[in-house]
């Protein structure tokens, strides 16, 4: 019996660097990867020598729809990923309504179901009912969100017995717990005094989402967590602060892991006050003295993944009088992978540091242990990349409905030509060419 599809003149990276290959694809998965006798395909493609890489998995995504469809759907938000290189995303729970037990799961995922390009994966927040988080989790719920900078879900944020029994429900399904680390108190507190005073613009907005709000949500975690040992996966850690608290926890034989997104890596609180709200995010851009500290963190090893954070809002909630009233976000599925690719060819970022923190660790972490490598077995979700072409970021050729980044106009070298998802070719030279319903919903299998 031939293969579906054997891809020919592939340039791969190996652990003794990058090698020609062919890669033979049968039932979604990869069935071989050889320079010489291969399999017989019903299909067959040249690559011409391109890079291919595994798919991106990004852990940290807000498709929306539902209630919030005027933002993002998973239409729009899917295509964004494939349009990005991103194979397999994982869905955040501040939607509407909040993924926050089966009912809530099992009702995303059934609006999802036949309207998704990629892999999606979903996290829910933990549920207070005793009776629920394993519910949850049988239902699929692949990991836990805790938002420390608002209640989102029923969980009472601010008192810590909860928080330590929490942790400790997810350590013993060993479910992670990805964690955005922003201290509620210091935010509201700061948010009262600067109103009071009238004060609403940016150098407001950072004054108070400061690297102390990070580091004390951080420092405070990691003490609750101890008791338990359960996995904790800090969100886009920002700061130098936030960086020293994690390293602290890290002494210990505490199971952490973290992400950086692509905007705290490039960006600065510079940027933030060029693009005005319309680059706002919490937590916000920061200094360059704490950009360089990600950077030196990741080259020595301690960032486990880059991950998007892509939170789309429509440009009118964007742009605010107040600051404080502008919504916090930027899309990033389709700018992160031009954005790390152009880091690879100015050599700030290794092909292999790429592949880890952007596919294996978020496989890894999150236990998704089919995808995630190019390897035989594995599911073949592929990004073919020209490493040479140079484009400009145009948000507005985007598949997301926010057509606006912070990285609008930049020169970029690194371009996606295609996404493979499942084996199926999705997104082709600036078109999407798979059908809504190729991607899977990635369930949690304990
Ligand atoms: O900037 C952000 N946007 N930070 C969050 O924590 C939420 C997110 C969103 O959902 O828009
Ligand atoms: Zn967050
Ligand atoms: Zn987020």
């Amino acid at each position: 019996m031939p293969v579906d599809l054997v891809l020919h003149n592939a340039k791969i990276y190996t652990t003794k660097g990058l090698a020609t290959a062919h890669i033979a694809i049968d039932n979604g998965k990869i069935f071989k990867i050889a320079k010489t006798n291969l399999p017989k395909s019903s299909t067959k493609l040249n690559l011409k020598g391109n890079l291919v890489l595994p798919g991106l998995i990004d852990s940290h995504v807000h498709l929306r729809d539902q209630l919030l469809a005027y933002k993002e759907d998973f239409f729009s938000g899917t295509a964004a990923a494939a349009a990005g290189g991103v194979t397999s995303v994982m869905d955040m729970p501040n939607n509407n309504p909040i993924t926050m037990d089966s009912k809530s799961l099992r009702e995303r995922m059934s609006q999802a179901k036949n309207r998704i390009f990629v892999n999606v994966a979903f996290y829910s927040t933990f549920p207070k009912n005793t009776k629920k988080p394993p519910l949850v989790v049988k239902e699929g719920a692949i990991a836990f969100k805790l938002y420390l900078s608002k209640k989102i879900g029923d969980l009472n944020i601010n008192d810590d017995e909860s928080l330590s029994h929490a942790f400790e429900k997810a350590m013993e399904m060993n479910i992670p717990f990805a964690v955005h680390a922003e201290d509620r108190g210091m935010l509201e507190q700061g948010k009262e005094e600067m109103k009071r005073a009238g004060k609403d613009d940016i150098e407001a907005y950072i004054k108070v989402h400061s690297p102390n709000a990070e580091e004390k949500a951080i420092s405070r975690v990691t003490r609750l967590a101890r008791r338990s040992g359960a996995p904790i996966h800090f969100c886009h850690l920002s700061s130098l602060a936030g960086l020293q608290a994690l390293s602290k926890a890290r002494t210990t034989s505490l199971s952490i892991t973290c992400e950086v997104t692509p905007h705290h890596l490039l960006l600065s609180s510079r940027d933030l006050k060029h693009h005005k709200t319309c680059a706002l995010t919490d937590p916000p851009l920061r200094s360059r003295k704490d950009t360089e500290t990600l950077w030196s963190a990741l080259k020595l090893g301690s960032i486990d993944t880059i991950a998007s954070d892509h939170a789309p809002h429509t440009i009118e909630e964007k742009k605010a009088e107040s600051v404080w009233d502008a919504k916090p976000g930027i899309p990033g599925l389709e700018t992160t992978l031009p954005l790390l690719l152009t880091q690879v060819n100015e050599k700030r970022l290794t092909i292999q540091e790429l592949i880890r923190l952007t596919s294996e660790k978020p496989a890894t972490i999150f236990h998704l242990r089919d995808r995630g490598h190019l390897e035989e077995g594995y599911r073949a979700d592929l990004a073919v990349v020209d490493m040479k072409q140079e484009h400009k970021i145009n948000p507005s050729q985007f598949f997301s409905k926010a057509k606006y980044s912070p990285f609008d106009g930049w020169k970029v070298k690194g371009k996606l030509l295609k996404t493979f998802v499942n084996g199926h070719l999705a997104y082709d030279d600036g078109e999407m060419v798979s059908k809504p319903g190729t991607g899977q919903i990635i369930r949690c299998v304990r």
